[in-house]
C-alpha cells in the first residue's frame, strides 16, 4: 500500500486554496493508501506567532480537517510537533542540504522581501524541515498545490542524495500530487494570482453565506468582451477557474457560451459563483463549529494521531541513525 503524507501549517483558518489544492486531496485519499495528515506547527514558527494564539490555530486546523471528512479511523491526524523525532531527522537531513540550494529556493527569496527584518536559519531550512516532515514516514506521494511543487522538488532531491551518499535505496521519492490531474492554483479574486492567507484575498470555510457572497460579489472584472471569441483577461480567468473548481460543468459551458458571444453579465456569474461556493461551504462551516466546541474529542484524535506518527517516525530514525552510523553504547 502507498503511503501518503501532507501537511498545512497553523497561520489561520483554511481557505479554498487550501481546500482544493491539498484537503480535498487527503480526504479522497485516506481509504486507498496509508495517510499521515498534520499540522505543521513548527513550520508556522519561522514568522514568530503569537505564543497565546498558536494553540488556538492548531485547534482550528485540527477540527477543519476533521469537518472537512478526514477520518482518524482511517488516517493518522497528528500535530507536527506531537511527533518530536522530525525535529531530529530535520537535522540529520541538514549536513545533507547546501547553504546555495536553500538560498536559491523561491519561497525563501520571496520571505527574503517580505520580511527582509526576520530572516531566520528556520526559514532557510524550511525545505529540509519539509522534507523530514514527509521522508520520516516514507512517502510515496504528497498531496499539494502547485506553490509546493519546488519544495518537493528538493525533498526528492534530498532523498536521492542520502541514498546515494550512503548507499542505500532507502527513501522512495516521493511525488507531489493531485487527484487524477495537474497540480492545482486557486486564483484570488483580487485580480493578484493565487489566493493566500497573506495575501489577505481568502474565501475560508468558515465563512458566513453573506461573507461570500460579498467577497465574490467584489471580485475585479472589466467591461467585458466586445468582440466575440475574444481571450480572457486575467481576472476574468480567475474567476472561471473557481467556477470550474466549484460548479457543475453545465454552469460552466453556460457562462463560457455567453463569455464568447459577448452577452455575459458579470454580475449573474458572480452570484452564481457565490452560491455554489456557499452549497458547498456551508455544510462544512456547520460540522466546524460543532467539532470546534468537542475539546475532548479534539483532544483525543491528536493523542490517537500522534500515537500513529511516532511509532512509524520512530522506526525510520533508528533505521537513519544505523545508516549514518550513529550508534548506542
Ligand atoms: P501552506 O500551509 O502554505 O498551505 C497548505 C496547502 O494548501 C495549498 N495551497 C494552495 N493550493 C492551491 N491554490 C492555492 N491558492 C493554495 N494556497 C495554499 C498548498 O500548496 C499546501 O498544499 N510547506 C507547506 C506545509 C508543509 C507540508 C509539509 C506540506 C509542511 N510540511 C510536508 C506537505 C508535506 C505549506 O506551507 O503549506
Amino acid at each position: 500500500m502507498e503511503t501518503v503524507v501532507s501537511g498545512i501549517r497553523s497561520t489561520g483558518n483554511l481557505h479554498l486554496g487550501n481546500y482544493f489544492g491539498a484537503l480535498r486531496n487527503f480526504i479522497k485519499m485516506q481509504d486507498a493508501a496509508n495517510c499521515f495528515f498534520f499540522i505543521a506547527d513548527y513550520h508556522s514558527l519561522t514568522t514568530h506567532p503569537d505564543p497565546t494564539a498558536l494553540h488556538g490555530n492548531v485547534r482550528d486546523i485540527l477540527a477543519e480537517y476533521l469537518a472537512a471528512g478526514l477520518d482518524p479511523e482511517k488516517s493518522a491526524i497528528f500535530i507536527q510537533s506531537d511527533q518530536p523525532q522530525v525535529a531530529e531527522l530535520y537535522l540529520l537531513l541538514n549536513m545533507h542540504a547546501y547553504v546555495g540550494e536553500l538560498e536559491r529556493t523561491a519561497s525563501f527569496k520571496e520571505k527574503m522581501r517580505k520580511h527582509s527584518d526576520n530572516v531566520n536559519a528556520g526559514l532557510l531550512t524550511y525545505p529540509t524541515l519539509m522534507a523530514a516532515d514527509i521522508l520520516i514516514h516514507k512517502a510515496d506521494k504528497v498531496p499539494v498545490g502547485k506553490d509546493q511543487e519546488q519544495h518537493l522538488e528538493m525533498t526528492r532531491k534530498f532523498a536521492r542524495r542520502f541514498n546515494t551518499k550512503y548507499g542505500v535505496e532507502y527513501f522512495p521519492e516521493p511525488e507531489p500530487y493531485n487527484f487524477g490531474a495537474d497540480l492545482v492554483k486557486v486564483p484570488g479574486l483580487d485580480g493578484s494570482g493565487k489566493m493566500g492567507k497573506s495575501e489577505g484575498n481568502g474565501i475560508y470555510l468558515i465563512d458566513s453565506d453573506k461573507d461570500i457572497r460579498k467577497k465574490v460579489m467584489k471580485a475585479v472584472t472589466d467591461s467585458g468582451p466586445t468582440e466575440p471569441n475574444s481571450e480572457m483577461p486575467e481576472v476574468i480567468r480567475n474567476i472561471f477557474t473557481l467556477l470550474e473548481i466549484v460548479s457543475s460543468p453545465d454552469t460552466v459551458r453556460y457562462y463560457r457560451d455567453k463569455y464568447a458571444d459577448c452577452s455575459i453579465r458579470y454580475g449573474d456569474l458572480k452570484k452564481q459563483l457565490a452560491e455554489d461556493i456557499i452549497a458547498m461551504v456551508a455544510p462544512i462551516r456547520e460540522r466546524i463549529f460543532e467539532i470546534q466546541a468537542d475539546e475532548a474529542y479534539l483532544s483525543e484524535v491528536a493523542r490517537m494521531g500522534a500515537e500513529k506518527a511516532r511509532e512509524s517516525a520512530a522506526k525510520t530514525v533508528a533505521e537513519v541513525r544505523e545508516i549514518m552510523g550513529i550508534k548506542r553504547f
